[in-house]
């Protein structure tokens, strides 16, 4: 998807255009799509061939009343929109795809061990990672950036999860599998054939260490943490274990990586935002992992269903009907967004909703945070500025937008 450009509306005709399409987020212009909808039909209705169909809205306020509020818009019947029409078998057991109460028992002992206090000791690991991840560049060549980052939030998240270091290539290539099952990059057969794989895959995995961890004395790892915790009066089951695990996991790997690559390349592109942030980085890093997230908004859509007959965007909706939110399109209104198309690495009251809002808002934010504060930190240090060195390839998912190729040149300090 076109992250860059200010969208050209005239060419965009959100009639003709597919919401539902991967390969539209690969190669149309889905922000010139929202903007429209956002003008003129913030509550907009797609009908697939199949029969199944699907709302979207795409006003800041409109995604933040439906991810908001459980009660009239649920998650218990699959949060993600290729899901459509297919119930969600880790319902009431996966944090994504459980509704209050339920959802705050599982979720209040788990985000203990991932909030900002709690990573403190992680900083120097996560420094580490950041090393490494970045140590290629200082020969001074081409490197891809896009390719390389898929592999970041792994060397983070492994670790807290307690997974051996020798598994995280399968893990890595699992979960990019489940985040972009269309992608030729990743699919192993039909998108929904990858996604099958994908799933079993981990699921068999993650079965299998607890499967080994059961009787032992447990680890103080998250794995460990999830296997002893109780939720409500009760521990979790090992579904309910192995459910979160592919949960963190996925939050990780799945966004992470196009946070990192699509801001580098938001900066190759605006000349006069990186010199900004490269001349007093201590200043700006912080705003500038902000305007980052807004600015690539990778978890794109989410999904949700009506829980009853409801007034929605100026139309409405009936019970039962799904109801997709674009965080991309939420992130550039002009309502809310000053100027919503301008990369400001010192944008001033950036509420943007990449990590989500209400009662599912990303359990990871705080984690993700960090590893971006900590990688521009080291970046500025060692780079004082980035240029594409061949086109970037952008990732075929109507889930998470981002890429998958970044050529690029990094002249050291
Ligand atoms: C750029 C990085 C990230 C972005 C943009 C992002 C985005 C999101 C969004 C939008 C949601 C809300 C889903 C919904 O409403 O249905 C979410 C939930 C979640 N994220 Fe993240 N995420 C990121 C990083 C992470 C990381 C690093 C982790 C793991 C530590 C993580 C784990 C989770 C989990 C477990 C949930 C479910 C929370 C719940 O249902 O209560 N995410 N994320």
């Amino acid at each position: 998807m076109r992250i860059t450009a200010a969208p050209a509306p005239a060419a965009a005709d959100p009639a003709a255009a597919d919401l539902f399409d991967p390969e539209f987020h690969a190669s149309g212009d889905p922000h010139a799509v929202w903007a429209q909808l956002r003008a003129h039909a913030p509550l907009h209705l797609q009908v697939l061939p199949d029969g199944r169909k699907f709302w979207s809205v795409t006003r800041y306020d409109d995604v933040c009343r439906v991810l908001g509020d459980h009660r009239e818009f649920t998650s218990e019947r699959g949060s993600v929109l290729t899901q459509l029409g297919h119930d969600d078998v880790s319902s009431g057991k996966m944090l994504v795809s459980t509704d209050p109460p339920r959802h705050g028992q599982l979720r209040r002992p788990l985000n203990r061990r991932l909030t900002a206090k709690a990573l403190a000791d992680w900083e120097d690991r996560i420094r580490q990672a950041v090393a490494d991840f970045l140590a290629p560049a200082l020969g001074g060549g081409v490197w891809d950036v896009a390719r390389r980052a898929y592999r970041l939030p792994m060397t983070v998240a492994g670790a807290l999860l307690g997974v051996p270091e020798k598994d995280w290539d399968d893990l890595v290539r699992w979960t990019a599998m489940a985040a972009a099952p269309d992608d030729a990059e990743f699919s192993v057969g039909s998108g929904a054939a990858t996604l099958a794989v994908a799933h079993h895959q981990t699921f068999d995995y993650f079965a299998a260490r607890v499967r080994e961890r059961r009787g032992a004395e447990p680890a103080a790892d998250l794995i460990g943490h999830l296997m002893s915790m109780t939720a409500g009066d009760a521990p979790l089951t090992d579904e309910e274990v192995i459910y979160n695990c592919y949960s963190i996991l996925l939050g990780a790997n799945a966004t992470t990586p196009h946070t990192v690559s699509g801001t580098l390349l938001a900066l190759s592109e605006h000349p006069d935002q990186l010199r900004k942030a490269a001349g007093d980085p201590a200043a700006v890093v912080p705003t500038l992992v902000e305007e980052g997230l807004r600015w690539t908004s990778p978890a794109s859509s989410f999904l949700r269903y009506a829980v009853t007959d409801t007034e929605l965007a100026g139309g409405r909706v009936a019970a039962g009907d799904a109801v997709a939110v674009w965080i991309g399109s939420a992130n550039r209104d002009e309502r809310v967004f000053t100027d919503p198309y301008r990369f400001d690495v010192l944008r001033e009251d950036n509420r943007h909703i990449a990590f989500g809002y209400g009662p599912h808002y990303c359990l990871g934010a705080p984690l993700a945070r960090l590893t971006f504060r900590i990688l521009f930190e080291e970046f500025f240090r060692l780079f004082r500025s980035v240029e594409t060195a061949g086109p970037a390839r952008h990732l075929r998912s109507v889930f998470i937008a981002g890429l998958t190729q970044l050529p690029v040149v990094t002249a050291p300090r």
